[in-house]
């Protein structure tokens, strides 16, 4: 079959290396792509954003399955738009519609949803313009630290975890008032902070049915041993040791389950994968928030671990037939490092050459993420994060030594990751 993916990142990319490596994928199209999704796959020059020419695109090319990578066209409406349309309405759409995705659009409603379904997350309140008032009251009722969130999207950058009163009060008034996240904080969500352990947990669901997907660990802060600025993800392991067939078990049943009876129950049609941003308190799972895509770049860390079917999988999605899937893992462990552009996560500059992309081997992946082709077919940084490097391992020590081993053959100007991803989870217990 032929297939369209929208995205650009890592994630796309080891989206298209799951595809293409599938024997029912015939052509695979990415839009807009990179450059690694140009060397397996083919790559369109349209926006993910611009839905009546991504129709054109798809009623020329006899696509025959839509594969969303990130949330903006999902909280857009993209799904909406290709199931309202008479010639496209039969074409599997892997990606919720609009109302799914507002659990990632706004995290008012994401806490609303959770509150109604009883799945674990932390007490909050939600207040605006015309509350200002009410909640700076609540502020001072409250214990530090305290954590702010942005109800739309923010680029990642929507959540302040913040230390002090004072710091509390004047951001939680910038936010409102000074629209410190343009509209996305036309609305401010009050969190109580949640000590423990984070985990990603992936659950492809096609709205009754659900498969839960290797777990993962990302690594968000730009230095070592998490300090500095959040990123969008600087590494990601998988699987996660603390992340136990126990504690897994508390996650399926007191989250997964009443996470998806919510959507049937709430006649939300929703086909497409479900990330659940966790937190690990004393052992119980509480729900810190839900994206409506795959993570990046955990995906580059759990897609290589499935070994079933991935066209499958996707058409399962699509399609309302999780149920007669059956999803089967590899056993090895699967360690992510992102490369970025130096300076990131602030400005950076693009259209450096990059070296050493040759002489790929079996116990690595090499994932672009920002990065494009020039003329002469070299391949230029063009983002922040820029390539993700996957090590394959029959242990953690063994993938981060594949990965890094990979990362260190990759240049160019002012490069920069983190060396110490994984090491938590080496020490882990000891
Ligand atoms: P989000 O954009 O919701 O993923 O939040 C960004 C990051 O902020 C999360 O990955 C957590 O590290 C942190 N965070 C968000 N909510 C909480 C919370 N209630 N308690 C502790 N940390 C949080
Ligand atoms: N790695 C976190 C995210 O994809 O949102």
């Amino acid at each position: 079959m032929n297939i369209l993916l929208l995205g650009s990142g890592g994630r796309e990319h080891a989206f298209a290396y799951k595809i293409v490596n599938s024997p029912k994928c015939d052509q695979l199209f990415v839009a807009p792509g990179n450059a690694g999704t140009a060397a397996i796959a083919n790559n369109v020059a349209l926006s993910i954003t611009d839905f009546p020419a991504l129709k054109e695109f798809v009623l020329s090319n006899n696509i025959e399955m839509i594969v969303i990578g990130p949330e903006e066209p999902l909280v857009k409406g993209v799904a909406d738009y290709f199931a309202e349309q008479e010639e496209t309405k039969n074409i599997p759409v892997v990606g919720p519609k609009k109302l799914g995705a507002t659990l990632e659009g706004s995290k008012d409603f994401s806490k609303q949803f959770m509150q109604r379904n009883n799945v674990p997350t932390a007490a909050s309140a939600t207040f605006t313009k015309e509350t200002v008032e009410e909640g700076l009251q609540y502020l001072k009722s409250q214990n530090l630290p305290i954590v702010l969130k942005a109800d739309g999207l923010a680029a990642g950058k929507g959540v302040l975890i913040c230390e002090s009163l004072e710091d509390a009060e004047n951001s939680f008034k910038e936010m409102l008032l000074e629209s410190k996240f343009g509209a996305a904080s036309d609305m401010v969500v009050i969190e109580e902070f949640l000590k423990g352990i984070e985990l990603s947990v992936f659950v492809a669901t096609d709205g009754k049915g659900y498969k839960i997907l290797p777990e993962a660990k990302d690594y968000k802060r730009i230095g070592e041993k998490d300090t500095g600025l959040n990123t969008g993800g600087m590494g990601a392991v998988s699987p996660v040791p603390f992340a136990d067939d126990a504690f897994m078990q508390k996650v399926e049943d007191k989250v997964v389950k009443p996470t998806i009876a919510g959507l049937e129950k709430e006649n939300i049609d929703y086909k497409g994968f479900i990330f659940i941003g966790l937190m690990n308190t004393n052992g119980e799972p509480y729900v810190i928030e839900y994206n409506v895509r795959m993570g990046d770049p955990e995906t580059q860390a759990v897609l290589p671990r499935i070994k079933s079917d991935f066209v499958d999988l996707l058409l399962a999605i699509g399609t309302g037939n999780l149920s007669n899937y059956t999803l089967e893992l590899e056993d090895f462990t699967a360690t992510t490092v992102v490369m970025v552009a130096g300076g990131y996560p602030g400005s950076y500059p693009k259209g450096d050459k990059i070296s050493g992309l040759e002489n790929e081997n079996n116990s690595s992946l090499t994932f672009h993420a920002g990065t494009t082709n020039n003329e002469q077919g070299d391949v230029l940084t063009n983002g922040g994060r820029v390539m993700g490097i996957t090590g394959k391992g029959q242990s953690v020590e063994e993938a981060l030594s594949n990965a890094y081993s990979r990362v260190n053959e990759i240049t160019w100007k002012d490069v920069y990751f983190r060396k110490d991803i994984g090491q938590d989870i080496l020490n882990y217990g000891k």
